[in-house]
């Protein structure tokens, strides 16, 4: 996690980014330090990558890298305003011990790859369409080891994968068909027969930008209507409040990004 000290809303790069919405900074510090602590309270370590003046958006620690099986696909960010955070992950990455594999391929690293361990031995799940480009998705294969399943995203208030699914076991999913091409949600059908189905509410409330340990599922508190059809489910709901965030057009998911060994 990297802490949005210096987070703002300078530039508009998604539909949820308003440059005339004032922001609080401090504000966003107070509600990501309750998710922190949220974790921490869950059992979860968290490290802390350095936040840097000039990378607003660098709160938003998912789109650094996807990381499976102890190896990091680095990620190469489509917009010039966050090229620079790559470098930051990456030497988190380097420094702690990680195999890193720098990308030549466009791509926001968890923002727009889901992983299931489970699921046919080990998936990846990858979105394109707004992001990540699609030879990014032959790239994380061949990087990573794990069968990548390519998913195309078609409404731009959902411009990464991790605003529209979600991993919420080892071998399950909670997703919003309408994100999707129709033969996106095909496929998702196909493999998922059991997945939980969110609607309109609990995407637009980016209840679907959440992270789950299995059975505990911490998400936007707006999302309420998801919460009830997760702990429906049998799961825990957590719901946190990141009302400063969503104005960057990011909620829980977009500030973790998950070490996976
Ligand atoms: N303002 C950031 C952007 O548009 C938000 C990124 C959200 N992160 C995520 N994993 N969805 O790039």
């Amino acid at each position: 996690m990297c802490s949005p000290e210096h987070f703002a809303v300078e530039y508009a790069i998604n539909p949820w980014m308003d440059v005339t919405a004032p922001v609080d900074a401090e504000l966003a510090v107070k509600q990501w330090d309750r998710l922190r602590e949220t974790l921490v309270g869950l059992g979860h370590e968290v490290h802390l990558l350095t936040p840097e003046r000039g990378l607003p958006d660098m709160v938003y620690a998912a789109n650094g890298a996807f990381v499976v099986d102890g190896t990091a696909y680095g990620a190469q960010f489509k917009h010039d305003q966050r090229a620079a955070e790559a470098a930051a992950h990456r030497a988190f990455y380097e420094a702690q011990g990680w195999r890193f594999i720098a990308p030549s391929e466009t791509n926001e690293g968890e923002g727009d790859f889901a992983y299931l361990p489970e699921a046919h031995g080990g998936l990846i799940l990858a979105g394109h369409g707004f992001r990540t480009e699609l030879p990014a998705h032959a790239e994380a294969q061949e990087a990573l080891g794990r069968p990548v399943v390519s998913l195309r995203l078609v409404d731009p208030r959902f411009y990464h994968l991790d605003v529209a699914l979600a991993s919420i076991d080892d071998t399950n999913i909670v997703y919003y068909p309408g994100a999707f091409s129709a033969a996106s949600q095909r496929v998702l059908t196909q493999l998922f027969p059991d997945a939980v189905v969110a609607d309109d509410e609990d995407a637009l409330t980016f209840g679907l930008n959440l992270v789950s340990d299995g059975l505990n599922v911490v998400l936007n508190s707006e999302a309420s209507r998801l919460a009830g059809k997760l702990k429906a489910a049998g799961y825990h709901p957590v719901p946190v409040e990141l009302a400063e965030l969503k104005k960057g057009g990011g909620s829980v998911k977009c500030c973790i990004a998950e070490l996976r060994h």
